[in-house]
């Protein structure tokens, strides 16, 4: 059964109480916050604030995406804010283990986020140090676009360098994510499935949920 993560991202900010009540009655295991700095990627969402409301509001795990530069300035603040799970881009981290290492420390739960062009190839030495993969399946900076068909392979890639060596870290797909292609993702070896657009802009976002966690 996939980890079902709602994205914020594309709820309704004027009812967001609402959004919360939503989450909690939901099947939802997690809840998907990206923070955006308009420097790593062309947009600007929001920040350790925002998280800390949602986790007051919130009763699931609080999944952190973070889409900025210099992470490393940043991570107390989102623990303090109530991350359970923080995520750093390989892509802004030169220093990568150290970021890993600085997320333990803090007492999360540690990922490593990768760009559609960022081989997989790329984690080998880092995997062993991490809980989770966020493998984007769309370039990053917004909600609502069209999963690219090429991270299927990507997750098959993932999938075998992680059982080879017995590892426990999580591939979570980021983008795009819909009913029809979320069964081929998590065939794939895909663990916890982002819907941002799918289910905030369903008819019956509870039901949407329980229908991806049921694939
Ligand atoms: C994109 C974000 C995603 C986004 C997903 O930069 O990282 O988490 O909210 O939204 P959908 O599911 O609408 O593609
Ligand atoms: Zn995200």
């Amino acid at each position: 059964m996939p980890i079902i993560a709602p994205s914020l991202l594309a709820s309704n900010f004027l009812n967001l109480e609402a959004e919360c009540k939503m989450l909690n009655d939901s099947s939802a295991d997690w809840y998907h916050l990206d923070i955006m700095d308009g420097r790593f990627v062309p947009n600007i969402s929001y920040g350790p604030m925002f998280v800390e409301v949602f986790r007051k509001a919130t009763n699931k795990i609080c999944d952190v995406h973070l889409m900025i530069e210099e992470p490393g300035n940043y991570a107390e603040a989102f623990k303090k804010a109530g991350a359970d799970i923080l995520s750093v881009h390989i892509e802004a981290c030169p220093h990568l283990h150290r970021n890993i290492q600085q997320i333990k420390s803090l007492g999360m739960k540690a990922g490593v986020a990768v760009n559609p062009h960022t081989p997989v190839d790329a984690l080998k030495d880092i995997l062993a140090d991490i809980d989770m993969v966020c493998l984007m399946s769309v370039n990053p900076g917004f909600g609502g676009q069209s999963f690219i068909p090429h991270t299927l392979l990507k997750i098959k890639q993932l999938r075998e360098m992680i059982d080879e060596r017995s590892l426990q870290v999580k591939i979570e797909i980021d983008g795009g994510v819909t009913l029809e292609n979320a069964k081929s993702i998590i065939d794939a070896g895909a663990d916890v499935l982002v819907a941002g657009s799918t289910v905030f802009k369903a008819a019956d976002p509870i039901a949407m949920i329980a229908a991806l966690k049921s694939l």
